[in-house]
């Protein structure tokens, strides 16, 4: 493992970032964000980008949290920057325009359970436990996570949540929509290949429109959001993904995007 905070491999524009600061059970601190929002601003500019996987290294955490210890003794402007700092990375990464995967690999707490729900999905290894836990250390989530938390699962679960701190494993995160899937942790590695797998066999700007589409929906009146996907349904028939998609069924052969 490299010495980089944030370790970058890439298999055919399947891009997989490893938060790397195991010790400190991968917790967020400003060096990781930095060095993390750089990194998504150059996936940003990628046109072959086909997908973003994001895991933590080793087999206990995936994030335990923002850095406990370096916001001991922060002042409140220097919480806010800070917060800003991580909620400006996030969103990089929520909006990249491919499919970005959480491999949740054990704790996701706090600021990592907040990082993991600005992923298109989450999938989780068995012995994954997730909470926001920040009502104990006497603040609030700050990453995010009061907003897309109720927006993932409810805000009833999210209140609950966020106002008793408990923390919940992964069966419970399966079931109140917080994970998709749920695995031993040592089948994150098969999904990450499975993943890859059925990607290449999908038309990528397809892909990519379809994750617009549910995105910027999402923000919209259903009308507008139902326009919204006709166009980009339409845009479909401009490039050539379609035509070959199309003809490789009709021709009886897999497409060759
Ligand atoms: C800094 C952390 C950390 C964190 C763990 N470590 N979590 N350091 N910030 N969030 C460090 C520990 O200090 C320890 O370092 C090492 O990682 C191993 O952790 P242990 O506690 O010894 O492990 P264990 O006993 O197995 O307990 C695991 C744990 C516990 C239950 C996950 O570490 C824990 O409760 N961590 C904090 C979880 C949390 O409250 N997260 C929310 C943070 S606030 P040493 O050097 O002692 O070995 C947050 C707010 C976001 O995220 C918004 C901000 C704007």
């Amino acid at each position: 493992m490299s010495e980089s905070p944030i370790e970058v491999v890439e298999n055919a524009g399947i891009v997989r970032l490893t938060i790397n600061r195991p010790k400190a059970l991968n917790a967020l601190n400003s060096e990781i964000l930095t060095e993390l929002e750089s990194v998504l601003a150059d996936l940003e500019r990628r046109d072959d980008l086909r997908a973003v996987l994001i895991t933590g290294d080793g087999e206990k955490a995936f994030v335990a949290g923002a850095d406990i210890a370096e916001m001991r003794d922060k002042t409140p402007e220097q919480a806010r920057a800070f917060a800003r700092q991580a909620l400006r990375t996030i969103k990089r990464l929520e909006t990249l325009p491919v499919p970005v995967v959480a491999l949740v690999n054990g704790f996701c707490l706090g600021g990592g359970c907040e990082l993991a729900l600005a992923c298109d999905w989450a999938v989780a290894s068995d012995n994954a436990i997730f909470g926001q836990p920040e009502v104990g250390l006497g603040v609030i989530p700050g990453f995010g996570g009061t907003q897309r938390l109720p927006r993932r699962v409810g805000p009833a679960m999210a209140i609950d949540l966020c106002i008793t701190g408990r923390k919940i494993d992964a069966q419970e995160a399966l079931r109140i929509g917080l994970v998709n899937r749920v695995m031993p942790q040592a089948e994150l590695e098969a999904y990450a290949e499975e993943l890859t797998k059925q990607l290449s066999g999908n038309g990528p700007e397809a892909v990519r429109s379809a994750k617009q589409a549910i995105h910027d929906g999402m923000d919209q009146d259903l009308d507008s959001a139902l326009a919204l996907e006709t166009s980009l349904f339409a845009l479909c028939f401009a490039g050539e993904e379609q035509s070959e998609g199309m003809s490789a069924f009709v021709e009886k052969r897999k497409p060759n995007f």
